[in-house]
């Protein structure tokens, strides 16, 4: 279990994640607006977030389909991953994401 905190520009929600699940699971379990365009299928790049500093290096690797695609991706930098990648753990508690 993590707890997450997704940020956007009008809000800021706290919500408890499984390990296992995606990012994306856990925004769209808690109602949190985080378009998924492939349903988690990793080739539309919607679900692109910026994450937390801290938390950067904790995440699974990306895959090499990943980084291709944040390559294209307008408003790209460090921090970006596709919320569908990433994989919950316990070592994400406390993590900030924030959707563009
Ligand atoms: S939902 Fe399409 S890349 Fe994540």
């Amino acid at each position: 279990m993590a707890k997450i905190i997704f940020k956007s520009e009008s809000s800021e929600t706290i919500v408890e994640a499984t390990n296992g699940e995606t990012l994306l699971e856990v925004a769209n379990n808690n109602n949190i607006k985080l378009f998924g365009g492939c349903c988690g299928a990793g080739v539309c790049g919607t679900c692109q977030v910026f994450i937390d500093n801290n938390f950067i290096n904790k995440l699974n690797e990306k895959t090499p389909e990943e980084l291709d695609l944040l390559d294209v991706l307008p408003n790209g930098n460090h921090n970006s991953r596709l919320a569908c990648q990433v994989i919950i753990s316990d070592e994400l508690d406390g993590m900030v994401v924030v959707i563009p």
